[in-house]
């Protein structure tokens, strides 16, 4: 099969973005051109790449077999590049990052001096909820993810590397603002406002209720920490909330934080990589940097969520 590097480009690039015209922009080609790339392709292949249904484009079953194959083999040659470079004494190539939501109080903040360090590494961070992150990593989209809620029976590898507490919180004033070990019994039977399905935050507030015997029933569901917040703040009801979301962003004393029975409910920030693989050059810089320098550069209220080394150590899932 006679195929050239180009085609396979051009190919990738059509079959992720699942459009011959947003291809030919990506790639600064004309249309005609990106349309011939691929179907020069299909015929050294012999067989057709996409089918048409309606307006849309898909791949057949020869042409998801051959995306797959493209992935692997950019994602091989990057990883050389990266090493070559390294090997020269520069770190260049690419990170790709995804975050929780609730990451975004602290990674954004991290990235600032890396990439001033390393101008070479071209980053990128999505952001998404726990579940949507957690769909990446299964269809291995990115090099490192940042989360609190790993996900079980997957094959990777994960290192602690901050506390990621959570929080009772209600509008200052509420009545049991001032008390002690309020039970959860309690915190139950209040107005709960969460967040969306799919979140990491939820996920583990619910489960902690679970393990007790309480059912949280929600009289809201807010698909943002900040709307939370404010919500709390205007007096809709009581929520669970990491604390960094707080002390990276407070209100200004406008929430108060319950002393609710069990919490804070202490657990990690995670950086998880698929198992199978080594990192690239690029991942394994971040990795070492985010393990061993992220304490200094954060804001000192949070330094004391640092994990010391004997609490931080790598594992593996599978
Ligand atoms: P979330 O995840 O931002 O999706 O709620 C945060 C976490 O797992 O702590």
């Amino acid at each position: 099969m006679h195929v050239t590097w180009r085609q396979l480009k051009v190919f990738e690039t059509v079959a992720r973005l699942g459009s011959f015209t947003r291809a030919a922009e990506e790639l600064f080609l004309a249309q005609p051109t990106v349309s011939m790339q691929v179907k020069q392709l299909a015929e050294a292949v012999d067989q057709p790449l996409f089918e048409q249904t309606g307006r849309r484009i898909q791949l057949t079953e020869v042409g998801d077999a051959l995306y797959a194959t493209c992935r692997e083999m950019f994602d091989t040659w990057a990883r050389f590049e990266m090493t070559a470079a390294d090997l020269k004494g520069l770190k260049r190539g690419r990170l790709r990052l995804a975050c929780v939501t609730t990451a975004k109080y602290f990674v954004p903040r991290l990235l600032g001096p890396f990439c001033d360090r390393y101008p070479g590494i071209d980053v990128r961070l999505e952001v998404a909820n726990r579940d949507a992150v957690v769909e990446r990593l299964a269809r291995n989209e990115d090099d490192l993810y940042i989360m609190g809620t790993p996900p079980q029976h997957f094959d990777i590898a994960l290192h602690p590397f901050l506390e990621n507490a959570l929080v009772v919180i209600a509008p200052a004033g509420h009545p049991l603002a001032g008390e002690k070990r309020i039970p959860l019994a309690r915190i139950a039977e209040e107005k709960l406002l969460l967040r969306e399905r799919g979140s990491g935050t939820r996920m583990a507030a619910e489960r902690h209720f679970r393990d007790h015997g309480f059912v949280l029933k929600p009289r809201m569901e807010l698909a943002t920490n900040e709307a939370i917040k404010h919500a709390v703040a205007g007096g809709l009801g009581i929520s669970v909330l990491s604390q960094l979301a707080l002390t990276l962003e407070p209100m200004q004393g406008q929430l108060a934080i319950l002393d609710v029975e069990g919490f804070p409910l202490k657990r990690h920030w995670y950086v998880v990589h698929p198992g199978k693989r080594d990192l690239s050059v690029v991942a394994q810089t971040f990795f070492d940097y985010l393990r061993d320098e992220a304490g200094a550069l954060l804001p000192p209220d949070t330094r004391a969520a640092l994990l010391s080394p004997g609490e931080a150590h790598d594992a593996r899932v599978r």
